[in-house]
């Protein structure tokens, strides 16, 4: 099924401050570098069909290539994201602004702090929202109540894994991949009764990233060095397509991170 998602060009990117793990701004990045791995990746959707709009990047705005952080569109609805960190809070206005001026007039402004689908992934009846590091729970409840779609708290224990897209991706409108170890207790629980046939991502495919993937029901986009999570995707029917994105994952981000899907 084609898809439609939102990438924004890391003409700007850079890694200048720290909010995650990932990040060292002694250590930098290479802009030219995330360009290239950025530019890829934007081909491959384009090969694989899909449609990719484009929002301009803002200076003084490093994180804005992680694009999924821009808000959650669901049956056209666009809940606007809020940002925990002041480094990137313009970004939520500028994703909002873009919808709004393309056509998306159900839009809302969030009162909560959430972090777009970095904290909201979403399947076919329900959308699974993290928190612990970003998100805040209230914002799943206002979530709920404007997309009119049961949403379920997951709690994440680990900073590494500061989102849900870092931790867990859906795999189709019905099935996921995750790593349990990021997730607490009754959280994990709550993973399994859900989803008794995911596919469990080894600690190893989680420290590279490997769960910030992009599936489109049938086609897997992930970072190239999760080997023995690609491996199973495989064995599990899946076409696995590896992208290099060793840049980016430099501020904490991978595939997914870079891209915002457009529910219309
Ligand atoms: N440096 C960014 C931050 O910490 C990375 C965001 C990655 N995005 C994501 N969807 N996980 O906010």
């Amino acid at each position: 099924m084609t898809r439609h998602y939102l990438m924004c060009r890391p003409d700007h990117f850079a890694v200048e401050y720290a909010i995650n793990p990932w990040m060292d701004p002694e250590a930098g990045a290479d802009r030219e570098a995330a360009v290239r791995q950025w530019e890829t990746l934007k081909r491959t959707y384009e090969e694989l069909g899909h449609r990719v709009s484009l929002i301009d990047p803002l200076e003084g705005l490093p994180d804005m290539v992680f694009a999924a952080n821009g808000a959650l569109v669901v049956g056209g609805r666009v809940y606007g994201a809020r940002f925990t960190h002041p480094q990137r809070a313009a970004e939520g206005p500028a994703y909002l602004e873009w919808f709004t001026s393309n056509g998306y007039d159900r839009a809302l402004e969030a009162t909560f702090t959430n972090e777009g689908e970095g904290d909201f992934l979403t399947l076919d009846r329900l959308i699974l929202a993290g928190t612990g590091f970003r998100t805040d729970v209230t914002a799943h409840r206002e979530a709920q109540e404007f997309l009119g779609r049961a949403v379920v708290t997951l709690h994440l224990v680990d900073p590494r894994f500061y989102h849900l897209d870092t931790a867990l991706f859906p795999l189709n409108g019905h099935n996921v991949a995750y790593f349990p170890g990021a997730f607490s207790p009754s959280s994990q629980e709550v993973l399994r009764n859900l989803f008794p046939d995911a596919v469990i991502a080894s600690e190893d495919d989680a420290a590279v990233l490997g769960l910030n993937a992009v599936s489109d029901g049938r086609n897997v986009v992930i970072n190239a060095e999760a080997a023995g999570l690609q491996l199973e995707l495989k064995r599990q029917g899946f076409e696995v397509i590896p992208v290099d994105l060793s840049e980016l994952r430099k501020a904490g981000g991978g595939p997914k991170c870079c891209t915002l899907e457009i529910r219309d």
